[in-house]
């Protein structure tokens, strides 16, 4: 998607804010008060923004984003793959569903990393994401070794065919998946523009190959790792990054609306 692209609901760039473990519920709620406060219609004419708060929020944020009709869509940061059974700690994807959550991340670097998700798991709950109605962010993403040995490609196929081999077009159809270099995840150093172009070509040129074209251009490519108010703009102005995965620069509103405004700068007509 091009800046100048006309913008229809469903194509609008994404912005997502992972707040990962930070923010309890009654921080959770002066956050999003303060967004909702400072997010004025223009900013989300053309950009869709996603708040992804830890799971003991969801509820508070729901009925907060719901009563006070504030402009952003519910996401969560990952859930099990499976509906319901033994599984100590973990939060069902309908559980997620009955809040109102519409985009759920999945396969996150730090899940894959810290948690042991691995390839498998990340197909089963993304798969598990879509029969319940919501949106998968799938995150893929070379390490700095990786990248440094050329590999970066080869990660990032391996990831993505993983995850979406054997998946109907209908449903791939529409995914997101976020571009997140693991060397660029909190440590100020974000991807150029160009890497993250390049990665997005890539990924969608993937999607292209199990799924069709079609499918391909509809999909969202995000790009995520130090992304900031300054960076937002000369990052999503790239023709294949359709929105930004936002980590640090989302917990506070005022920085978050920062890399909102950088977005929807380059998309207003
Ligand atoms: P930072 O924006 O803090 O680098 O985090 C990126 C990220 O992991 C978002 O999912």
């Amino acid at each position: 998607m091009t800046p100048d692209t006309p913008v229809d609901d469903a194509r609008r760039p994404l912005v997502s804010g992972n707040w990962k473990m930070h923010h309890d519920h009654i921080e959770a709620l002066h956050m999003v008060r303060d967004l909702g406060l400072r997010l004025k219609p223009d900013d989300v004419a053309s950009v869709e923004v996603s708040i992804h708060p830890p799971f003991t929020d969801l509820r508070t944020v729901q009925t907060l984003v719901e009563g006070e009709s504030i402009p952003v869509a519910l996401g969560a940061q990952h859930c099990h793959d499976q509906d319901r059974g033994a599984f100590t700690g973990e939060v069902a994807p309908g559980m997620l569903a009955r809040l109102g959550v519409r985009y759920v991340v999945v396969g996150h670097s730090e899940r894959r990393q810290l948690f042991g998700m691995a390839d498998e798991q990340v197909a089963s709950t993304l798969r598990a994401v879509l029969r319940h109605g919501m949106v998968p962010i799938l995150c893929v993403g070379e390490t700095q070794e990786q990248r440094d040995a050329g590999g970066t490609e080869a990660v990032l196929a391996g990831q993505v065919r993983a995850a979406l081999d054997g998946l109907p077009v209908d449903q791939i159809a529409g995914l997101v998946v976020a571009y997140e270099p693991i060397w660029a995840i909190g440590t100020g150093r974000a991807a150029t523009a160009v890497d993250a172009e390049d990665a997005a070509v890539f990924v969608r040129a993937l999607v292209a190959e199990l799924a069709g074209e079609d499918a391909a251009a509809s999909v969202r490519v995000q790009y995520g790792g130090s992304v900031n108010g300054e960076n937002a703009a000369e990052l999503v102005a790239e023709p294949d990054v359709d929105g930004l995965l936002v980590g640090g620069a989302s917990l506070e509103a005022a920085g978050f609306l920062d890399v909102v405004r950088g977005v929807a700068g380059c998309y207003r007509s």
